[in-house]
């Protein structure tokens, strides 16, 4: 049968509109990102298949922050490319974090590729597919896009509404961008670029529509969320502005929970505090990454805080609201990281006692000062002190949400559950509840009473239903 249009970003099927497949990997920023890539081709007259062999455009968004994810993309990469045998007009792309990384190496690994494009320049995507554009692939762009171009603020272009893709009840707003602080071990700042914040009045714009389709809570995101300063903020009166901003958001939008992710402990004045105890729109629940429980390893880290100084921030936060979730993302096996110093984040755990903890291993990743660093862990001795922090904070999350048995819990009800008629959503701490209940309650929230717990999730019952599956 003959092909009926070659030329990569055609359709291969004349008559239809051409459809597109995105795959993401990594942080929420990302999946911010592919939202509003997929806005931006919808603009542009795409549609969105279902299916990755129905995708006339299958674009990968990436993340490399460990070595075990930028692996996770090389391989299903290797599963995608071959699509192409079949379909010569298919365009294949690479985005996010391991294409900024990579760059043009990648096109020497995969020569079939067609789109290599950093996280800055996504937005110049949707033009490099016209039929009409003249563009020969491959094309690959890295680093910082035009000053004044369409990636030099974040957030992608605004589109109209009538092409936004359908929000849940839960959505994702970025509102700053890259990273100024350069722990030893991160690839974030190299990759994402400088922090730049968006304008207040676009962030605004922006939440209104997301509660117009639907959104209940809305989770504000950023490398480094709590710096938001966007630019001639200095010259807007007093006061800080992410905290301005969190205020303003809440008095202006009809938003049931704002959550924001992810904060630097240092970066958390007693204003930013204060909020927890203040708004009520603002989720009982702040992810605060400590990495460390050591002194000596978040000093060689350069994290910018002593574990006194984290502790204090938490101090502030609990008295504000007591009963706040707090979780955080913990790195064993850092160069030159010792049993004694390893003991003292197990300590750290057990003494505040986090709702949850994200932990890993360190990677050495390209570029950063920690690669070069002597002194690194031998591998067996980084999976036993993993095993060992994962052990401990099943039974303190097990013991923190043992203490929620009994009580009724504000969920918000993101999908189904795993049973069948059973909803799944999330309490304001950030808890996922399982119960049974009618699809009514779906996107809405639900009084559940919490009868069984465990380490990571919770099962309820509505009053008077039967407990869930
Ligand atoms: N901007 C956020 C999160 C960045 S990435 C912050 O500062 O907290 C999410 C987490 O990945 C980090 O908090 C850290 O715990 C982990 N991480 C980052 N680089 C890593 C590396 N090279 N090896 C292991 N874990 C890493
Ligand atoms: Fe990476 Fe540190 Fe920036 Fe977080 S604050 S993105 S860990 S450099
Ligand atoms: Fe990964 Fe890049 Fe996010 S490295 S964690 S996708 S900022």
């Amino acid at each position: 049968m003959p092909i009926p249009n070659e030329r990569p970003g055609r359709p291969a099927r004349i008559g239809l509109p051409r459809r597109f497949h995105i795959l993401t990997f990594g942080c929420q920023m990302n999946a911010y990102d592919s939202g509003r890539l997929g806005d931006l081709l919808r603009f542009e007259g795409w549609a969105e298949a279902a299916a990755l062999e129905d995708a006339d455009f299958i674009f990968l968004n990436t993340c490399s922050i460990r070595e075990k994810a930028e692996k996770r993309v090389i391989a299903r990469l290797r599963s995608i490319l071959p699509l192409k045998k079949g379909k010569p007009s298919l365009v294949v792309g690479v985005g996010g974090c391991v294409a900024e990384q990579e760059g043009r190496a990648l096109l020497g690994l995969f020569p079939q590729l067609d789109i290599v494009a950093g996280p800055r320049r996504i937005s110049e995507i949707p033009s490099l597919l016209r039929p009409n554009s003249d563009r020969q692939f491959p094309v690959v762009l890295s680093g910082d896009a035009q000053e004044g171009g369409p990636g030099d603020v974040p957030g992608l272009p605004p589109v109209p509404p009538r092409v936004l893709r359908q929000t849940g009840p839960t959505a994702f707003l970025t509102i700053m961008e890259g990273c100024d602080n350069h722990c030893a071990y991160c690839v974030v700042p190299r990759l994402r670029g400088p922090e730049r914040s968006r304008d207040p009045a676009d962030v605004l714009r922006e939440a209104a529509g997301l509660v117009a389709r639907g959104a209940v809570e809305i989770t504000l995101l950023g490398q480094n969320v709590n710096s938001y300063r966007p630019r001639g903020s200095d010259g807007m009166g007093p006061g800080i502005p992410f905290v301005r901003l969190i205020k303003a958001m809440a008095s202006a939008l009809d938003v049931r929970r704002l959550r924001f992710t992810t904060s630097h402990p240092r970066d958390f004045p007693p204003e930013l505090t204060r909020l927890f105890a203040e708004e009520s729109v603002l989720a009982p629940h702040v992810h605060l990454p400590l990495q460390s429980g050591s002194d000596r390893t978040l000093w060689a880290m350069g994290r910018g805080y002593s574990y006194k100084e984290y502790l204090a921030v938490l101090k502030g936060l609990r008295e504000a609201n007591e009963g706040i979730a707090v979780s955080t993302d913990i790195i064993v096996g850092f160069p030159g990281e010792s049993e004694e110093d390893f003991d003292l984040t197990l300590k750290a755990m057990e003494e505040i006692r986090f709702d949850s903890a994200f932990c890993f291993r360190y990677s050495d990743r390209p570029g950063t000062r920690a690669q070069a660093m002597p002194w690194k862990v031998p591998e067996a001795d980084k999976a036993s002190r993993l095993q060992r922090l994962i052990a401990l904070q099943k039974e303190i999350g097990a013991g923190i949400n043992r203490g929620l048995l009994g009580t009724v819990q504000e969920v918000l009800v993101e999908g189904r559950g795993r049973e069948p008629g059973q909803l799944s959503g999330r309490t304001g701490g950030n808890k996922i509840v399982n119960f049974q209940g009618p699809d009514r309650y779906l996107g809405d929230f639900a009084s559940v009473r919490i009868l069984r717990t465990g380490p990571v999730s919770l099962l309820g019952g509505l009053p008077g239903g039967r407990e869930g599956a």
